[in-house]
């Protein structure tokens, strides 16, 4: 009888998973071309994925973003969806009609303005009772700069500093109101009884600019803080300043030591692992069986890469037209072209391969090696499911990473749009749940509480003047 209980005592307690749902963007992820594929642009599209997260108790929703329509060989880059709607309309709209769920946005510090940015956010937490996350990037290049009144006017080392400058700059504004200045006091007509409220100012490298800020202090102080790049700079931009990585170290070996070693940045930043949480992007395959699942598997990469997908994912690595080779046969014998990608423009995994002629040889050997044919490797390369299974392997599986601190929880991307969570939801969540690693309703109101981070200090430190 003692024994049980002196295990209970002795083990480390059971975390509990974080569990969020990402709107699938411009990525071949997402498989329009399945007859089940609804609307990416129409609202009925985001509110319907979004009840379900919320019906799930998701912590939150999460929007990538892009700003400028992808292309290859000059022409747009129609293999994937192309288009979509602006972040914080959508998360604005779904802040109307959820409760709980939180509204996470992808936003870009390169081509923003901190004022703008800082205003839109503080919006948001207001309109949705304290659910806004702004998820930082830094990318991309001067092709992605060009849609914008300054251009790509960054080089790739500048673009963390300039991100810093800029959460230094939005964290002065939100703070630029403690959230007890507005008195309304009708009898002696004082609306404002501090009147500094949102005094602000700020002159670095990046910004010079001061004034007055004009949203009031919202419900979490700020939005909870994503970061999400993988460079040893944006390691350490998360460690001091982000509440959450979104990683795309899903596995446990990979997980382990992307988790390890953004932890472990913590200290010098005064911080704590459990202020910084790790949340791995994830594609799932639901069936009964174990078995259907890798079967349904295999089809649901055959859908993601196509043959025409195959060849463009090549020209990507090879930086050079390869549309006259077969997808159905072997690798063209002919190198990669070195230097500046040329051939796709705005997509993250052209700046992935580092070393392209290295990463050439070693698709060579596999294809040799296993006899793939170009499509095929392309399936074996880009591969994307994280979790494949019955809904009971598939709950062991995330409830083993979590546990085993590969991750502190995942961002699901089905890649069916709207409808491809609810398998999820209805299927492996009560098996969480049942297993106490999930919550089964929500304990708190704001996004803060959801991930289990601390509220911020309030009342702030007095206002610089
Ligand atoms: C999992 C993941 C998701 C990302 N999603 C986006 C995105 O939606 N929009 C975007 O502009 N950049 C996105 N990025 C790019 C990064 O934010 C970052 O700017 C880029 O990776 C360059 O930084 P790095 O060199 O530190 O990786 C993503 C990166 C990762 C790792």
């Amino acid at each position: 009888m003692s024994q049980p209980s002196q295990k209970s005592q002795t083990s480390k307690p059971r975390k509990q998973i974080h569990l969020a749902a990402h709107f699938p963007g411009v990525n071949n992820t997402t498989v329009w071309s399945d007859p089940r594929s609804g609307s990416h642009i129409e609202f009925d599209s985001f509110l319907r994925f979004a009840q379900t997260a919320e019906r799930a108790k998701f912590d939150f929703l999460f929007l990538a973003e892009g700003l400028r329509l992808r292309e290859q060989g000059g022409q747009i880059y129609d293999l994937d969806v192309v288009g979509r709607p602006d972040t914080f309309t959508i998360l604005a709209a779904l802040a109307a009609v959820t409760e709980r769920l939180g509204l996470a946005g992808t936003i870009n510090s390169t081509f923003n303005e901190p004022y703008e940015v800082a205003r839109q956010f503080a919006s948001l937490d207001h309109l949705s009772g304290g659910r806004a996350a702004w998820n930082v990037v830094t990318s991309w290049d001067a092709f992605t700069g060009e849609n914008f009144r300054r251009g790509g006017y960054l080089a790739q080392e500048d673009r963390y500093e300039r991100a810093k400058l800029f959460m230094r700059t939005a964290w002065e504004l939100f703070d630029s109101w403690r959230g007890d200045e507005i008195v309304a006091d009708k009898e002696n007509g004082v609306f404002l009884a501090d009147p500094g409220a949102g005094t602000f100012e700020r002159h670095d490298a990046q910004f010079d600019i001061r004034g007055r800020f004009d949203v009031p202090r919202s419900p979490q102080g700020r939005p909870v803080i994503f970061q999400a790049g993988d460079s040893d700079e944006g390691r350490e931009f998360a460690a001091a300043t982000a509440d959450a990585i979104f990683s795309r170290h899903a596995t446990l070996e990979a997980g382990q030591a992307f988790y390890t070693d953004v932890k472990g940045r913590l200290t010098k930043y005064g911080r704590t692992p459990e202020q910084l949480l790790i949340l791995p992007a994830a594609t799932f395959v639901l069936a009964d069986t174990d078995g259907e699942a890798r079967e349904y598997a295999h089809v649901v990469r055959r859908q993601q890469v196509s043959g025409q997908t195959a060849i463009r994912f090549l020209e990507q690595l090879w930086n050079r037209d390869l549309s006259e080779y077969d997808p159905d046969g072997p690798l063209p014998d002919v190198d990669p072209v070195v230097g500046e990608n040329t051939i796709a423009r705005g997509r993250a995994s052209v700046r992935m391969y580092r070393d392209p002629l290295q990463t050439a040889r070693e698709w060579r050997e596999l294809a040799e090696a296993k006899k793939l044919s170009i499509r095929e490797l392309m399936i074996e390369v880009t591969g994307r499911q994280s979790f494949v299974g019955s809904p009971t392997t598939v709950a062991d599986e995330i409830d083993d990473l979590v546990q085993r601190d590969a991750s502190d929880g995942f961002i699901l991307v089905p890649h069916i749009t709207p409808d491809g969570l609810d398998d999820f939801a209805d299927k492996v969540v009560p098996i969480l749940q049942e297993r106490g690693v999930f919550r089964t309703d929500y304990a708190g109101t704001t996004l803060r509480d959801h991930l289990g981070l601390a509220p911020l200090e309030v009342p702030l430190p007095a206002r610089r003047r």
